[in-house]
């Protein structure tokens, strides 16, 4: 029986929202499709080859490409049909690859694996949803549960929740949607072969004993175990079993310099990125190098990333920071305003050894109705609903009004809230934040409104030209060099995907689709909100000019990443995989 609770019937949702996931972001980098009738059905249908066509009747068409499926899947010869399952349609498509040359049979079959192994996550997430609440709403109350909640994550990307490497009970512990926590491992490092390099107003030099001190009988052995002439270095467990092993961590192990010391009690829980981890008794959250492959890259955190988050912090207490943070009361950073690493022999840091400490706002008592965007904009897994939709609707009842108006009064605040700051942080400051849904933590108040930004992930922060002449002088650290100073048109392509393609096309979708409103209401909101930003005068107004104005914009190709197997993040250039799409804000303009 295929009842909610089945194997088969989970097993069904994850393949359809992996293929979705799929689908969506082939036909944002493919040209070679359109949308029609199939057997009296409105239905995208993907050109594979001369006479050949993969056939997806739609539950929903979607002007920003989000569109969802009816679950038929159809393999289209001439006039024979075949009728296929999820993953065999996307092994179809990956044999035709009608984008480029065919693939190699190893890389095809690579790939099959690397989605069949998202589906599993996708599938094991459900099953752990509906074995903890008995049921699939994903209806989180604080932050941690908000980051715990993606079970389907990237939704333009092939392969979106991938994490191959993971045995079954390390998936387990360490995968935020399976609710993992886990103990960190504390190590002590003879200070020769320690890197620590901090903001210059990180004063809080005690940091690390304070927090063994807060846990109790754990924490107390350490410090007593401790050398007081070694330094501590709490460890994500799973990272120092993956690292230890390398010769120059091996040889440090062997001489005494690195020792293992033992673990504190209280859990730790990975946040949707899965290197980032949280716990409501601590001040920090500490983010670390993880040698697995997520999304499009090894997520290893490189010194000149990690160099950014110290900037961003002297970046915000200098008045510039200041100004911009005054005039927009509502947003904030999450600062990482110190790392530590471990040296090599030639004194050289390791990258597999880094850890970035980052300000925790959300600590005990002030973690509640704090959510990542990617949580408020996932569909639940029957399609029917979205923890947005279930606000709208408070917000619908507090207010007496029409579904309709209560998302456009929602998406009224989205913009004040989260939009216009991260905007006007370019626009009037040159500071360029690499705002996607899941850098975007929002916190709503009681009513079910956004009231709060909260910005996180300074490895993804860069300045444009204005930023660089106004912070210059005070901020010794911008260097041209450092790969974070961008050409206007390449700050304002990087800003674009990440703020509006990925984060704000899919709250317009979530919207649009869930209060029956549409999504070109919201774009017209959008559109009109944007030339007010203009009109009110800015000091560059390039990006929004690009947003207004441009008949196409830039999307991060995840498709053709995946398929080439690049690593994003030691990509030479990294818009070397962005494509053009057109730009719905600029084709509303023409259609008046
Ligand atoms: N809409 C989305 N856009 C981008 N990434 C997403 C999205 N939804 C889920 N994710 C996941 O979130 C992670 C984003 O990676 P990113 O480099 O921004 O974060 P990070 O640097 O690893 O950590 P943190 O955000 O904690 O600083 C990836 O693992 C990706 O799969
Ligand atoms: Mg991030």
């Amino acid at each position: 029986m295929n009842s909610p609770t089945s194997h088969k019937y989970l097993n069904d949702l994850a393949s359809k929202a992996g293929l979705t996931c799929f689908i969506n972001s082939l036909l944002r980098e493919y040209r070679g499709w359109s949308v029609g009738i199939w057997q009296e059905k409105e239905a995208v249908l993907i050109d594979l080859a001369p006479d050949v066509q993969a056939v997806l009747p739609l539950s929903h068409h979607s002007q920003l490409g989000l569109f969802q499926y009816q679950g038929e899947y159809v393999l289209k010869k001439g006039k024979v049909l075949r009728a296929l399952s999820a993953l065999e349609l996307m092994d179809q498509i990956l044999r035709y690859a009608p984008w480029s040359k065919p693939l190699a049979e190893r890389d095809r079959e690579e790939l099959l694996a690397r989605i069949e192994n998202s589906n599993r996550i996708m599938f094991l997430a459900l099953r752990e949803q509906q074995e903890t609440c008995g049921n699939l709403e994903m209806k989180p109350e604080n932050f941690v549960q908000g980051e715990q909640s993606l079970w389907m994550g990237h939704n333009f990307h092939p392969a979106p929740k991938s994490r191959e490497g993971w045995e079954d009970h390390e998936l387990a512990l360490y995968s935020p949607e399976l609710n993992g926590k886990f103990a960190l491992l504390w190590l002590e490092v003879h200070p020769s072969i320690l890197v620590r390099k901090t903001s210059k107003s990180f004063s809080d030099h005690e940091w690390l004993v304070h927090m063994l001190a807060s846990e109790g009988a754990s924490g107390e052995t350490i410090l007593e175990k401790r050398d007081p002439n070694f330094s501590l270095l709490p460890f994500h467990p799973w990272q120092w079993q993956a690292i230890k092993k390398q010769v120059d961590i091996a040889s440090y192990v062997d001489d005494g310099l690195i020792r293992e010391i033992g673990e504190t009690d209280s859990p730790w829980f990975p946040t949707s990125s899965v290197r980032t981890l949280y716990n409501p008794k601590h001040k920090y959250m500490l983010k670390y190098s993880l040698n697995i492959m997520l999304t499009n890259s090894v997520r290893k955190l490189y010194e000149h990333e990690v160099d950014r988050g110290l900037q961003v912090d002297d970046v915000l207490q200098s008045d510039v920071g200041k100004k911009w943070l005054s005039e927009y009361p509502a947003a904030s950073v999450m600062g990482e305003p110190c790392y530590l690493a471990i040296k090599d022999h030639n004194g050289d840091l390791i990258p597999d050894t880094i850890l970035s400490v980052r300000y925790n706002p959300f600590s005990e008592g002030s973690d509640e109705r704090c959510f990542v965007l990617g949580a408020l904009t996932q569909a639940d897994s029957d399609e029917k609903g979205s923890l947005l939709k279930r606000m709208i609707d408070r917000l619908s009842k507090s207010r007496s009004l029409t579904l309709q108006s209560a998302a456009q009064e929602w998406f009224a605040h989205y913009l004040d809230v989260v939009v216009q700051p991260l905007l006007m942080a370019q626009a009037d400051f040159g500071i360029l934040m690499g705002a996607h849904q899941q850098n975007i933590v929002v916190k709503i108040d009681p009513t079910g409104i956004p009231e709060k930004l909260y910005f996180r992930d300074c490895q993804g922060t860069g300045y444009s030209k204005l930023g660089y002449d106004l912070l210059s002088p005070t901020i010794k650290s911008l260097d041209i060099e450092n790969g974070n100073i961008l050409q206007n048109n390449e700050g304002n392509i990087l800003l674009s995907y990440y703020l509006m393609i990925n984060a704000s096309f899919a709250v317009i979708n979530r919207l649009g689709v869930d209060c029956g409103l549409g999504e070109e209401p919201l774009i017209q909101q959008l559109r009109d909100y944007l030339l007010e930003l203009r009109e009110r005068g800015v000091q560059d107004s390039s990006c929004l000019d690009y947003l207004i104005d441009s008949a196409e914009l830039l999307n991060k190709g995840n498709f053709i990443c995946t398929v080439e197997q690049f690593n994003e993040n030691t990509l030479e250039n990294p818009l070397a995989i962005y494509q053009a799409i057109p730009n719905p804000i600029y084709q509303l303009g023409v259609q008046k």
